[in-house]
């Protein structure tokens, strides 16, 4: 591990043991996962307290997160919700669906959350029929190659004030690459072009450091 790697994860184990600290929940939920052979590519916990910290300010009543594997980064923002809230998570994987039913259960949030199983391409559209309220925040966190289509159809599906969180946006600075043949990498180009010159989104990006090493988030307001 890179000495830059080390300070690092020191950091955000102290940042993390103070103001995000686990619970028997999140802890039995990422030790679960990791039984059931799930990848650990889950946000980090001040990550999580991050994104329940955005909904808590958004005064969120509704979240769409795509991409949910165990459902780690699912309970966090679930736990910002008031009893009547509505949390519906994407996922592609029938066998990480399955794991974080389990998690979202033990935690005491499956009234208010769903996992629906299938491509997120295939899901949103779906959803779009329904003619659901809009989504408060929208966290987009699944096959990063599709993240300018994930916008697209997070715009709407939001309304003016909604919150958009695409994670993962730098990848250890690949994102600079403009001429990377990587899906992700030119799937997260695309959708960072697309906050830029959308007329109904006002946004940026900021980098992160931490026990995921790397990283960053983007970040989109829908405007009014
Ligand atoms: N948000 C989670 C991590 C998600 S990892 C957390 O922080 O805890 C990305 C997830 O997206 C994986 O579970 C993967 O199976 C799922 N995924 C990949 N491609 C997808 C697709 N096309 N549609 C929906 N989910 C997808
Ligand atoms: C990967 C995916 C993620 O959502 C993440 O936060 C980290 C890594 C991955 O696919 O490698
Ligand atoms: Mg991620």
């Amino acid at each position: 591990m890179s000495t830059a790697q080390k300070l690092w994860d020191d950091v955000d184990a102290y940042f993390t043991s103070l103001l995000a600290p686990a619970d028997e929940v999140l802890t039995e939920t990422l030790r679960d996962s990791e039984a059931a052979g799930l990848p650990p590519i889950n946000v980090a916990p001040n990550q999580g307290k991050l994104l329940q910290l955005f909904a808590r300010i958004q005064g969120a009543r509704r979240i769409l997160e795509i991409g949910t594997l165990g459902g780690y980064s699912t309970i966090w923002l679930g736990r910002a919700l008031p009893a009547d809230g509505r949390l519906i998570t994407l996922e592609y994987d029938a066998k990480h669906a399955e794991v974080a039913r389990r998690n979202l259960s033990r935690a005491g949030l499956d009234k208010i959350t769903e996992v629906r199983v299938g491509p997120a391409l295939e899901s949103l559209p779906k959803l779009a029929e329904e003619r659901q309220d809009p989504f408060d925040l929208v966290f987009i966190d699944a096959d990063k190659a599709n993240n300018v289509h994930y916008v697209e159809w997070a715009v709407k599906l939001t309304r003016p004030g909604s919150l958009i969180v695409v994670d993962n946006v730098v990848r250890g600075g690949r994102v600079t690459d403009a001429d990377s043949d990587d899906p992700s990498v030119r799937g997260t180009r695309a959708a960072l072009e697309l906050i830029a010159n959308h007329p109904k989104l006002a946004g940026t990006a900021v980098q992160t450091v931490g026990s995921k090493g790397h990283d960053g988030f983007a970040l989109a307001r829908v405007v009014d």
